[in-house]
């Protein structure tokens, strides 16, 4: 990014995030929405969960439908037990992700697949356009060892799941409507990162570990770093290194009408989301 039009982004603005509890009684970090940030084109909700305190997280996701977006569920530490009304069941493990496109709808349950230790990692709802939220439910799943890994001469690791990287590692999910970026990057001390994001796509990155600038300012751990407008993201690991997740995307800049677990273009198509639901249409979760 040497040329003169190129444009870094820096940081737009900062979400804290609100403690909350969802599921059957889930405690977990809402980084939107909220009160702060209603939402970020195309990604609808990000939640982070970190505990090793079963009594938080033990009550998991029971039974409940989607329809018209994805949910992305990206596992740090742990075991989650999914199972869906189509007769698809399997866990995700630590380091391992799925990435559901609910289209039509599912009713699915997210279920911890273990009694105490860590479990820890983030769900991301990503919208799709209306001309694909009704198309049939499909998955995209990896194994922890299945996810593309590009290190660098410096240390760096990125953990690619969607995207490309800088260096040219493609990532395990693909032909996403967002065309997304999802990295799990690793800095040691003092290394710089670099990575060309679309311009006009939305753009985050969440501190998991560490420290880290962008554009000379530091981010806090722990928070949404939202990147402004620009052709490129630069970073740069403090002493004690960072791991962070970058996320990116295209908005779809279309009317969104959101009710619990529906998300459509109107009123009406989430009423009819509801009478859909309730007469059967989604199917149900055996057992
Ligand atoms: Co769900």
């Amino acid at each position: 990014m040497d040329s003169e039009s190129a444009k870094i982004r820096r940081v737009a603005q900062v979400v804290a995030g609100q403690a909350t509890s969802d599921g059957a009684g889930v405690n977990l970090m809402r980084m939107f929405p909220s009160m702060e940030l209603d939402m970020l084109d195309p990604f609808l909700m990000l939640d982070n969960f970190s505990s090793n305190d079963p009594d938080d997280y033990l009550a998991g996701f029971p039974p409940h439908p989607h329809r018209g977006f994805e949910t992305v569920t990206y596992l740090l530490h742990g075991n989650m037990r999914h199972k869906d009304s189509a007769g698809h069941e399997g866990v995700i493990r630590s380091g391992g992700v799925q990435w559901m496109t609910a289209g039509s709808g599912i009713e699915h349950s997210e279920m911890p697949e273990q009694e105490d230790g860590w479990m820890s990692g983030f769900q991301l709802w990503v919208n799709l356009p209306a001309s694909q939220k009704m198309i049939p439910p499909r998955y995209q799943e990896f194994e922890p060892e299945e996810i593309p890994v590009e290190e660098l001469a410096d240390g760096t690791v990125i953990r690619v799941i969607a995207g490309t990287t800088l260096g040219g590692t493609p990532g395990a999910v693909t032909q996403i409507n967002a065309q997304p970026i999802y990295f799990d990057v690793t800095l040691p001390a003092g290394t710089r990162f670099q990575q060309p994001i679309t311009p006009g796509h939305n753009a985050f990155l969440f501190l998991i570990e560490g420290g880290i600038s962008v554009a000379e300012v530091p981010v806090t751990r722990g928070t949404l770093a939202i990147l402004g407008e620009g052709d490129s993201l630069q970073a740069v690991a403090g002493d004690e290194g960072a791991r962070f997740l970058l996320i990116a995307g295209k908005p779809l800049n279309e009317p969104v009408a959101r009710s619990g677990p529906f998300v459509m273009n109107s009123e009406e198509e989430l009423r009819q989301a509801y009478a859909d639901y309730r007469a059967g249409k989604f199917g149900h979760v055996a057992g």
